[in-house]
């Protein structure tokens, strides 16, 4: 089986892929209130055109594929690509990232299409305060949509929480309580600046070192590992089958080991969250490439992967929003 190997010598064996760059909810960390800047109908790949491309990534060794946004279920027939991708030699584990503001209505054709695991984005539990860092999103039908997805099976079922200071970290206690009790795996991401404005995120931000040693004092937390090929550092709260994952993108950056490169929705191949780097497919695939100049292209992009992100020390550069990208 070919390889995809980039400068570094990193495999690449996972694609982030956005089937849009729209979103029912406006979190500010991901899309600034006035974004209007969204990718044009016409430039969205269509399922014949993505499937081409994720079986090209398939040959190449990427066994991977995570369905993201934007949130991927305002794109209509999202269940119909996913069967579409679960079938493609070589893809052996198809996930989805949603808010599950409309998983009620999509989980059980989900399952069936054959996405095995969901992660759902959650930063409040406190239906105002959801209401204020989604612009207007329900908890109600988050809520609804998380128990929808656990009644059809997908599992694990695994909730991001960016932790934001002095917005949501009153709530961690309570997001592991839920978590507890639901059966759920908590991640805990540090907020990344890319929203509104790289300033407001880097004011939020929180070290999630400093999270992680409270949250020792308080419980037996035990190293562990959880499957799923990210960046997530694992602990299991003793005593419960909780796992929490901590996403550390600037406190311990994780970039030695990336695996991923991110299609959106436009067809641009992005090599890094946080640089510009990247590869358009859309016009090879409007030109009718072949198959195996759209694998010579792939590899072409791969080998422009840069090393790592700079949030840290430019956190005003606002590359994307990650609405954009894919998050
Ligand atoms: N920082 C950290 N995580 C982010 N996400 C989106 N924007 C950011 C950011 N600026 C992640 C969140 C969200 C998912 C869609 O992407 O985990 O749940
Ligand atoms: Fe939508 Fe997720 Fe971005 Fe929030 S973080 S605006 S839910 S895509």
């Amino acid at each position: 089986m070919a390889k995809l190997i980039d400068p570094f010598n990193r495999s690449i064996e996972y694609l982030r892929l956005s089937v849009t760059d729209r979103c029912d909810f406006r979190c500010s960390y991901c899309m600034p209130k006035s974004f209007k800047d969204f990718a044009e109908p016409e430039h969205w790949l269509s399922f014949d055109e993505i499937e081409r491309v994720i079986k090209a990534f398939g040959a190449l060794g990427v066994s991977r594929i995570r369905l993201t946004g934007g949130e991927p279920l305002v794109r209509r027939n999202l269940s119909d690509l996913a069967a579409r991708l679960a079938r493609l030699p070589g893809i052996e584990d198809l996930s989805l990232s949603t808010n599950a503001s409309q998983l009620t209505r999509h989980a059980e054709a989900l399952k069936q299409a054959g996405v095995r695991r969901i992660n759902v984005s959650l930063d409040s539990l406190r239906p105002e305060r959801f209401r204020a860092i989604t612009q207007n999103g329900r908890l109600d039908k988050v809520l609804d949509g998380l128990r929808a997805a656990k009644a059809v099976g997908l599992a694990p079922i695994k909730i991001n929480m960016v932790a934001m200071k002095g917005v949501n970290d009153d709530e961690i206690d309570d997001m592991v309580a839920f978590c507890v009790a639901q059966g759920y795996t908590l991640r805990l991401i540090e907020t990344m600046p890319m929203g509104s404005s790289g300033l407001e995120a880097s004011q939020q931000y929180l070290d999630l070192r400093e999270v992680r040693e409270t949250l020792g004092r308080r419980y037996d937390l035990i190293p562990t590992v959880m499957s799923g090929g990210g960046p997530a550092r694992y602990v299991r709260v003793k005593g419960t089958d909780l796992r929490i994952g901590f996403i550390t993108p600037i406190s311990q950056h994780f970039c030695a080991t990336c695996n991923r490169v991110r299609l959106s929705v436009d067809g641009t191949l992005y090599l890094c969250l946080g640089q510009d780097h990247h590869f358009e497919l859309r016009p090879l695939l409007r030109r009718g490439i072949s198959d195996e100049g759209l694998q010579q292209a792939i590899i072409e992009a791969i080998s422009l992967k840069p090393e790592q992100h700079e949030f840290q020390d430019k956190p005003e550069q606002v590359v994307r929003f990650m609405s954009m990208t894919g998050g």
